[in-house]
Order: structure tokens, then sequence, then C-alpha cells
């Protein structure tokens, strides 16, 4: 941990003074060159507590919304605090314990691994990482089966159509402790990609091609930012100081096109940091070919990227160009200058993994008029002024109970995966989920077997988000129908009014986002 942060430090060196060779971004300089020494939590990934989880979660969406809304971030200090003082919430309701929830050793080989569909292993199954990834699942998978036999109730948990207060999904659960990819079926419209699913619904992932001859990159799909890249051949993990793992990297050995233009760039995001040269090379996304398009390689990553259980290789940054660090368009709005699409319009169908469709897709261009029910399409103005997608939030509602929060904005960002509310908005809706308790720290756990339907209201329209959303993990793993820390949770640095809101809101709405008319629009699903 130590070496962690003073690599970190290093990072953040770096990064000044590669800025004085690159604009000034919309963003805080001051305001997110710290990062959390989260390597102790990969490295337990199959041993994880949710509450660190959940603080990381909420650390990560903090940063997130202190950048996007020009505030400071909290300090580093603040952060380090709210990682400390997850690590003593007693689990299992028994204060103080600490002992280990997974025997490593012991666990008989389980035949629930197939539960969830683990694709790191075999994407990635070089080395150590595939029996890491099959003991991860394997632990996930018992411990499930262990909580749901020790329940009872927790019989019928790991069904993905469960919600109805049935308890949190075993299937979520094995996907949250193994990591990996859940690969997204085949588009079966145009101009799109499938959108595989990071663990359990904290990332979305599409695969691009890059260089010449072209190779195939994962890369995560992100709303709240606009950069693109990818690792460079000599990406080095600031962290670690070794290389950059176990990821497809591009450079000159790899693509004949690849142009370095000898410019440095550098993105500090939520989590983590890159920095490294803008490039020019040829890429394709989803069949549209964009040649000697500008974008990115990291020569440096800090290791929430870097490394080996990182389940992609660079980012697609989709919020508008203006926010670009490398002062570029996005791939989306290079396609509509060049005319291969008719608008800079980006659609996301973000997939829940406990429905087991994988039919997450994003499209470019349009619309894919299958994912949604048109009569419930409604567009509204985009309100931000920097370049991020944000609406106006006119009401939330639990159970159809007016939560009496007015004026309030909401930040839309597939790269965020809870939702980050002000504590006072936090808290009224929390007041109106029966068994709902704030754990002083910012989040709130709330029962697995809740019913309690939260709805946001955009463009006239209420979105319900599914029950099976606000739960974002168990607060012990072998009872899946005690409590569950609440995908909602809070934050200081918004402000009054300002929400962030992530993935546990965007699996429950078709969402699109148009550069050109600057607007926003979200239907229901079908
Ligand atoms: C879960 O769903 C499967 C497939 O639909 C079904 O066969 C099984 O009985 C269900 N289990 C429970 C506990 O409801
Ligand atoms: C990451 O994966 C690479 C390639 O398989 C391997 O050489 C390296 O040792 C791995 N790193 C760690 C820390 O496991
Ligand atoms: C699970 O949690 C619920 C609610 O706290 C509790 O009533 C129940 O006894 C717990 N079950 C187990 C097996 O721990």
């Amino acid at each position: 941990m130590q070496l962690g942060f003073s690599f970190t430090l290093l990072l953040a060196s770096l990064i000044l003074s590669l800025s004085s060779g690159v604009q000034a971004a919309p963003t805080r300089r001051n305001a997110g060159l710290v990062t959390l020494p989260l390597k102790r939590i990969h490295q337990l990934r199959d041993d994880i507590r949710p509450a660190l989880q959940l603080q990381q979660h909420i650390n990560r969406g903090l940063k997130r919304h202190a950048r996007m809304t020009r505030r400071d971030a909290p300090s580093e200090h603040q952060l380090r605090e709210n990682i400390a003082k997850r690590m003593f919430i007693p689990e299992a309701g028994r204060p103080g314990s600490r002992t280990k929830r997974y025997n490593r050793q012991g666990v008989p080989k389980p035949n629930a691994v197939s539960a969830v569909t683990v694709n790191n292993a075999k994407a990635k199954g070089k080395g150590g990482k595939a029996g890491k990834a099959a003991k991860g699942a394997a632990a996930g998978a018992a411990a499930g089966a262990a909580g749901a036999a020790a329940a009872g109730a927790a019989a019928a948990a790991g069904n993905a159509t469960a919600n109805t207060g049935a308890g949190f999904s075993k299937v979520a659960l094995a996907a949250q402790q193994a990591g990996g990819l859940t690969a997204a079926n085949n588009p079966t419209t145009g101009n799109s990609l499938g959108l595989d699913i990071e663990a359990n619904d904290v990332g979305y992932i599409a695969t691009v091609q890059m260089g010449t001859p072209p190779r195939d990159f994962k890369l995560l799909m992100d709303s709240g930012s606009a950069d693109l890249w990818v690792g460079a051949e000599q990406c080095q993990d600031v962290d670690t100081g070794a290389n950059c793992g176990n990821h497809v990297f591009l450079g000159s050995q790899s693509s004949s096109s690849f142009v370095d233009t000898n410019k440095a760039f550098q993105v500090t995001y939520g989590s983590g940091a890159v920095a490294g040269d803008i490039i020019t090379d040829n890429i394709n996304v989803a069949g549209l070919a964009l040649n000697k398009h500008t974008f990115g390689v990291a020569t440096q990553e800090s290791d929430q990227f870097a490394n080996n259980q990182t389940q992609f290789d660079g980012l697609m940054g989709l919020a508008q160009s203006t926010l670009s660090e490398q002062k570029t368009l996005t791939p989306v709005e290079s396609l509509a200058q060049q005319g291969l699409i008719q608008d800079a319009i980006t659609s996301y169908k973000i997939s829940r993994l406990q429905d087991q469709k994988n039919d997450g897709e994003i499209t470019f261009g349009g619309l894919d008029a299958t994912k949604f029910d048109a009569q419930s399409l409604v567009t509204f103005a985009n309100v931000n002024t920097q370049g991020f997608w944000e609406g106006n939030l006119a009401a939330v509602t639990v159970d159809g109970q007016d939560a009496g929060l007015q004026g309030r904005t909401a930040i839309l960002d597939t790269g965020t995966t809870l939702i980050i509310a002000p504590p006072s908005d936090a808290a009224a809706v929390h007041s109106l989920i029966s068994g709902a308790k704030s754990d002083g720290q910012g989040g709130f756990t709330i029962p697995c077997t809740t019913t309690a339907s939260v709805a946001l209201t955009f463009g006239g329209q209420s979105f319900a988000i599914d029950t099976r959303d606000l739960l974002f993990s168990p607060v012990d793993p072998n009872n899946l129908t005690g409590d569950c820390i609440s995908g909602i949770s809070s934050g200081q640095v918004g402000g009054a009014t300002e929400w962030l809101v992530g993935d546990v809101f965007l699996k429950n709405a078709y969402f699109s986002t148009d550069v050109t008319k600057n607007q926003i629009s979200l239907a229901k699903l079908v």
C-alpha cells in the first residue's frame, strides 16, 4: 500500500509536469490526482468485503462528481478515511467479526460455477489469471450456495427474474466475487456493438478494432468522459513499476499505420489516471472505419487500469469533445463529421447480468428502435455547459410517493456504477424505504428483500429502477435475505441539487445522447 502510494505521487508529479504541455482541461487540476490504494482490493478479489467495494464505488463517484461540477474533490485523507471506516463496519451483525468468509483451500469444486458466465478465464486465460478467476467464481458460487441453503427463503434468490423481495441474486453475487466479463450477444442492428458486462454490472465494455493489421481492443464505454485511449506498447503500471499486464497494446511495432504526434495527454478519472502520447491510427467502430483518427496511447497507467483483473484495454469517452483532454473529436463526432453516420448520436442499452439476456448494445448514429417502447421516448435538453450529459431531474418517488425533491439535475454516466445523491436527498429517498438505515458514512443499507420501487422523472416521464438494482451487494454474502447495501449513496461534493446517476439507473432505460442537438433521450425498455 505504501509502495502504491509513492508511485501514485510519482504519477501525480509526472502528470503535473506533462500538463504544462497540455491545454488546461475543463476539470480542476487539483481535483483528481489522488488515487486510492485499491490494489489490495484487487488482490483480495475473491475475499472482497462488499462494504469496501461499495466505498470504492462511492469514492470513485465522489471524485467524478467533483470534477464534473468543478468542485474540489474530497481530500485524499477523507477518501482514505472513508475506506478505513468501511473496514470496521461489522458484517453479518457480528461486531468485530473479521473471520474469512471463504475457505479458499477447502472449497469443494462447485458445480454452481456454471450459474454465471465467467468468460474471464477463457478470454484472458494466460498464466495464473485463469485459475484465480475460476477460484473467485468458485468461492462466490459456493458462498451463494451456502447462503441459500442456510437461509431457506433464499432458495429462490438466484433466479434472474426474482423481483419480488426474494433477496439478493446468487448470480449477481457470484459475478461480483469473480469479476470477469460476460460477453454480449452479437448486435442485430447496424452501427452497433455488443456491450459486455463487467462483473455484476460495474462497467460496460465493447470491442473495437485498431491499427494495421486491425486487432481487437476492449474498451469501457463511458458517457462521462471524452477521451479515447488504449495502452501503449511500452505501457508501465505506475503503481507497481511493472508493465501493464495482460492487455492488448497499440504502437508502431504492432501497427504499420500508427503515427505519434509527439504531443502528450493525461486523463484522471474517479479511479485511476493515465498519461501518454497523442497518436493517429486507423480504428474501426462497429464496421465504420475512421482512418487516421486522433486518440491516445497510455505509456503510464495507474494500477486500476493496468492490472490483470481489469477487463478492458482502454476507454472510449462519449461525452462531448469540449471535455477532451486530447482536444480532439470523440469517435462518434468524427463519424458524423465524415458523414459515416447522420448525427453524432450514441445510444446505450445496458443489460443486467442477472437477467442473463446479454443483450447490451451501443449504437452509433441513431437509436435502436427494437430496444425500447417508442411511446415512452422522451427527449430533453442537456443542461450541462461543459460537455457532460446532464438533465433536469423533476421528481424522485418511492412506490409512487414523492420524496419532495424539486429543481434537481442529474449527470447520466455509464462509467459510474452507483447513484450518488446529495446527502439530504439520499436520506429523503431512504426514509421512504421500509427498513433502510444510514451507515453514517454516506452509504445506506436496505433489506435485501425490499420491494421498494424508486423512480426518477426526466422529460415528464417517470423511470422506475428495478428493485434488484437497488441492491448493490449483500452485507453478509452468506445471508442473501439480510441487509443489502443500497445502490443509492450520498456525497457532499456535488452541491445541494446535483445527482450523479450511473448504471443502477441506466440499466432501466434506453439512453441516447445527441451532440449536434445537445440533447438527451430516455425511453422505457421493452
Ligand atoms: C429458477 O428458475 C429455473 C428456470 O426457470 C427454475 O427451473 C427453478 O425452479 C427456479 N428456482 C427457484 C428456486 O425458483
Ligand atoms: C499479468 O499477466 C501477464 C500475462 O499473462 C503475466 O505475465 C503477469 O505475470 C501477470 N501479472 C500479475 C501481477 O499476475
Ligand atoms: C439474515 O438476515 C435476516 C435479517 O437481518 C435475519 O432475520 C436472518 O436471521 C438472517 N439469516 C441468517 C441465516 O443469518
